[in-house]
């Protein structure tokens, strides 16, 4: 169900974009990715980026970083035009939380040296600081326990939300998240969606690629359905998810919700249905 005064009860937002994405074009060699995309997302703002797969959704977020350089375009966070020649992109990549499908930590450090490392040598936090602001991040996607525990030891779940506080520990304005929850068991899910949810009500700007439509509902401000490396829809989620106003919306929903129709209705190998093929709740 949708809840609108949640939504409404976060932090106000301020006028100016937090994240500005305009004309933004992105090649590999002949395959355009993306074909001019214009986006803002508020301060404070939580958006759903959905889509196929290969219609440029990781390419779009990692553009927004500058893991990827665009092949045109401007990319601003914070006000900071990344795609500016002259930028320091180390300190404005600094603001900028990234969260990943794989969550990437250090197999040989602990919980604790995971969050310490990253804040010691990009942020040079000394070791009394940085571990301070390790256990504030743990405490807060409810991990404490696990401060000294071993990455192999805990499960995808716990690893995500891992990798969620080490983010975190950097301070950053604006969090994107990559498919967080798709490569996690099912009963997994929960609990990073859950600390996710949390973050969004304390008000942190969050880009989001992913098919939990119960969340998109849920917790975003907006979504945006890609297609083919365009916007081809961007509403509240009651507009794009609940009465799509495009057709190609409507297939990828239905297909989310029903992959084996739209093998028997294509004919296809089903390989545009994202999460390995389960239904997904709308
Ligand atoms: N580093 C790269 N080099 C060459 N091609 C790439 C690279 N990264 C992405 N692509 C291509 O760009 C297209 C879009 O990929 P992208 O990963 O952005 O899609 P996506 O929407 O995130 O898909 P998925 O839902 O499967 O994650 C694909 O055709 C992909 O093969
Ligand atoms: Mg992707």
């Amino acid at each position: 169900m949708s809840t609108p005064t949640e939504k409404s009860a976060r932090p106000a937002r301020s006028g100016t974009p937090e994240i500005r994405v305009s004309g933004l074009h992105k090649s590999f060699g002949d395959n355009e990715v993306l074909r001019g995309i214009d986006l803002e997302i508020g301060a404070g703002e939580v958006v759903c980026v959905i889509g196929p797969s290969g219609s440029g959704k990781s390419t779009l977020l990692r553009c927004v970083n500058l893991l990827e350089e665009p092949t045109r375009g401007q990319v601003f966070v914070g006000g900071t035009e990344l795609t500016d020649p002259d930028v320091d992109i180390d300190a404005v990549r600094r603001r900028i939380g990234m969260v990943f499908q794989q969550f990437n930590l250090f197999p040989h450090l602990s919980v604790t040296e995971n969050l310490t490392l990253p804040q010691r040598r990009v942020l040079g936090r000394g070791k009394a600081e940085a571990a301070k602001v390790a256990a504030e991040n743990l405490r807060r996607v409810g991990l404490a326990e696990k401060a000294d525990a071993f990455p192999a030891s805990l499960s995808g779940g716990q690893q995500q939300r891992v990798a969620i506080a080490r983010a975190l520990a950097m301070g950053p304005e604006v969090m994107l998240f990559d498919e967080p929850t798709s490569a996690l068991d099912p009963e997994l899910v929960g609990d990073v969606l859950a600390v996710m949810r949390r973050l969004a009500h304390e008000g942190m700007t969050m880009m989001v690629v992913t098919h939990e439509m119960t969340f998109a509902r849920e917790v975003a401000d907006r979504v945006v359905f890609m297609d083919g490396g365009v916007i081809v829809e961007d509403g509240t989620p009651e507009q794009v998810i609940g009465n799509p106003s495009h057709e190609r919306t409507r297939h990828f929903l239905s297909r989310l919700l029903d992959p084996a129709m739209a093998d028997v209705e294509e004919g296809t190998d089903g390989a545009g249905a994202p999460g390995g093929g389960a239904a997904k709740t709308l």
